[in-house]
């Protein structure tokens, strides 16, 4: 008999799949069962913003959404980031557990993952980062693209430059995380660079919907429609 374990994660999966960066759970709930909302990404600035408690968030989060719902551990020596993290990571099974691109996140990262623990290496600015986490077994990267071309640089050539180097050894699993999005651009350009997910505010997700064109020719439908004086029974 063959036994084959997988991890609550598997890398391609083929579909570019989309995170809500956010911990509202009202805009959570709107988008869950819609087959739009894959996964949720949450950092602790984004839990301080919505001011409630952070484990009863996750916990709540993870109820509405089968997909990854990532926590961020505020340690910052590894045995404290593995400590948090083995807790976080019973909130939920599908739970991943976010650590910081330092040396102390990558070496939690690593212990994490020989537990099957899933993380998300997060404020990836590099590729020689993103190389790094490959290399610790991470689940997913977190490039931050917005946070780049807040400084002058391009973004979105890092996705284009890890998704590259990843593509060159298909014995790294780590999935690209596009983050830091802050446009609907931003997430087209991803998918065309490749990347495996991409994480955005829900005012982005709801933008991508959006297009004059879409506006004004249902509007006119409608307007024909309605001299036909038919009816379509419902
Ligand atoms: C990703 O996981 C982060 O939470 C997020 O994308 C950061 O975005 P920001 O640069 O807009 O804060």
């Amino acid at each position: 008999m063959i036994v084959i374990t997988l991890t609550y994660i598997t890398k391609n999966i083929a579909k570019m799949k989309f995170f809500l960066d956010t911990a509202n759970i009202e805009e959570i709930a709107e988008f869950a069962n819609t087959g739009l909302l894959d996964g949720v990404t949450t950092n602790p600035s984004i839990i301080a913003s919505y001011g409630k408690p952070f484990e009863e968030v996750i916990a709540a989060i993870c109820k509405l959404v089968d997909g990854p719902v990532s926590a961020e551990v505020t340690a910052t020596d590894h045995e404290t980031m593995l400590k948090q993290g083995r807790h976080l990571a019973q909130i939920a099974n599908n739970v991943v557990i976010k650590v910081p691109l330092t040396s102390d996140g990558l070496k939690a990262c690593y212990a994490l993952r020989q537990e099957e623990i899933d993380v998300n290496v997060t404020l990836c600015f590099s590729t020689g980062q993103a190389l790094l986490a490959a290399k610790a077994g991470a689940t997913f990267i977190s490039p931050f693209i917005g946070r780049i071309d807040d400084i002058g640089y391009q973004g979105m050539n890092l996705i284009q430059e890890i998704a590259q180097i990843y593509s060159n050894y298909p014995d790294f699993n780590t999935q690209i995380l596009a983050a830091s999005i802050r446009s609907p651009l931003h997430v087209t350009e991803a998918a065309q660079m490749g990347a495996d997910v991409a994480t955005m505010p829900t005012k982005v997700l709801k933008q991508l919907f959006k297009h004059p064109l879409t506006d004004l020719g249902l509007e006119a439908f409608l307007k024909d429609w309605k001299n036909t004086d038919q009816k379509i029974s419902a």
